[in-house]
């Protein structure tokens, strides 16, 4: 395998931090060649000592600032960069060939948007970039001519269990019955819900299988996270909405199935430990050690498999409400979510009222075609004005 020229988009997160610990095992196959971060200027500063990448950047001047500080005698070839079009950079101007597109919410479009114009292997990580501009994006793929490659565990065990290059030819879609996405239900799966009133941030963080960051993690208790991967598998693989299940598998075993039509189930398997996938991106069509442990199936009592409850979960039956209208909702249906998650977490919105605000939200925008990014980012920016809006008076 040809050397890889690496950017990771968010190299302090979860993703990112796990994307680094697979590169760092194969120095003879990966080179880091951009970081990006937003606030853990510390970390991101201990990360370009280790891996002196050609350009590091951070979300604003001060960051900017104090990463130059910490990087100086340090004899690193890092030029320092800052704000939202350097992120743009890191892509373009790093001379890498595979982008981690590993940034959280909103802020990873554009720069994961560039990756595929650019003609670059991209690890998508960052679900709202197919979830808001699926369409521009899958377009931008195909111009672009490079490889998609996706990183979330569910739609990365799919694309291990289709056929190589299904999305490239349509007439094996009929081949397949349906996609059926595994969540492991999160922490408030058996929960009485009479008691979820008062969970706090702390509990919602918790999850019972994966390490992941707080605002996944809170979508994951409300399986709001589930929903977006509808979306995220709905644009990815090119099945219609009917064709996609969620199966409720608390033991996170299994990361995801196709059921074909001649009645075979291929699943795969594996510990919950994202640096499977992320190794699997890396170096596909091979496999690499990833410094994941083995899988043994003989400490499971047994795997268990539930239909999903929406009423206790109402956040995926809104997700499925925003992928069946299209256009920009499931792009307001995200915005009011990152809201109402912020909100929860750090300005005490009660967790019960994460739906309430993504639904009123929801429905005071009407779809629009979602045919520019400009348009996007517009109708992104006004659901969350309406949601912050929605908060003030709820908690007024
Ligand atoms: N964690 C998982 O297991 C997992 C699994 C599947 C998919 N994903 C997806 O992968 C993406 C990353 O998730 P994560 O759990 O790694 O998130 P995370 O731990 O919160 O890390 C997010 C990364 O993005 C950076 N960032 C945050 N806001 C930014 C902004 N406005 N501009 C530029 N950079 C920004 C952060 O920088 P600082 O650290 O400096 O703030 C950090 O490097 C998400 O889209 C998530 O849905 C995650």
């Amino acid at each position: 395998m040809s050397l890889r020229y690496v950017t990771v988009l968010g190299s302090t997160g979860s993703i990112g931090v796990s994307t680094l610990d697979v590169i760092r095992r194969h120095p003879d196959r990966f080179k880091v060649v951009a970081l990006t971060a937003a606030k853990q200027i510390d970390r991101l500063a201990n990360q370009c000592i280790e891996f002196n990448p050609a350009i590091a950047v951070v979300s604003n001047a001060d960051g900017a600032k104090r990463l130059s500080e910490l990087l100086r005698d340090k004899k690193l070839k890092t030029q320092v960069m800052y704000g939202a079009d350097a992120l743009v950079t890191a892509v373009t101007d790093s001379a890498c060939n595979t982008v981690m597109a590993a940034i959280v919410g909103a802020a990873g479009l554009v720069p994961a948007l560039a990756a595929a114009k650019a003609g670059k292997r991209v690890l998508l990580a960052n679900k709202e970039a197919l979830v808001m501009s699926g369409d521009l994006f899958m377009n931008a793929m195909k111009l672009g001519g490079g490889e998609l490659l996706p990183i979330d565990s569910e739609h990365n065990a799919i694309f291990q269990c289709l056929p190589a290059n299904f999305t490239k030819s349509p007439q094996s879609h009929s081949e397949v019955e349906e996609l059926w996405l595994t969540a492991s239900g999160g922490p408030f799966r058996n929960t009485p819900i009479t008691e979820l009133v008062s969970i706090t941030p702390g509990q919602a963080c918790a999850h019972p299988n994966w390490v992941m960051g707080r605002k996944i993690s809170v979508d994951s208790a409300t399986m709001m996270n589930k929903g977006l991967e509808v979306i995220e598998a709905f644009w990815l693989f090119g099945l219609p909405l009917e064709k996609i299940k969620v199966l409720i598998h608390p033991q996170s075993v299994v990361h995801s199935m196709v059921r074909y039509r001649d009645g075979s189930v291929i699943a795969q398997m594996g510990q919950p430990d994202m640096r499977t996938p992320i190794a699997y991106g890396l170096s596909w069509p091979e496999r690499i050690d990833a410094g994941v442990g083995q899988l043994d199936l003989t400490q499971f009592a047994a795997l268990s498999f539930s239909e999903p409850d929406f009423e206790r979960f109402p956040c995926l039956a809104l997700a499925f409400e925003a992928a069946t209208l299209g256009g920009t909702a499931p792009t307001v249906l995200n915005a009011a979510n990152e809201i109402a998650v912020e909100a929860f977490l750090d300005q005490g919105l009660p967790y019960l009222q994460i739906p309430v605000v993504v639904e009123h939200v929801l429905n005071s925008i009407a779809s629009t075609p979602a045919g520019s990014i400009e348009h996007i980012l517009d109708v992104d920016t006004q659901a969350r004005e309406s949601a912050h809006q929605y908060i003030r008076q709820i908690s007024g």
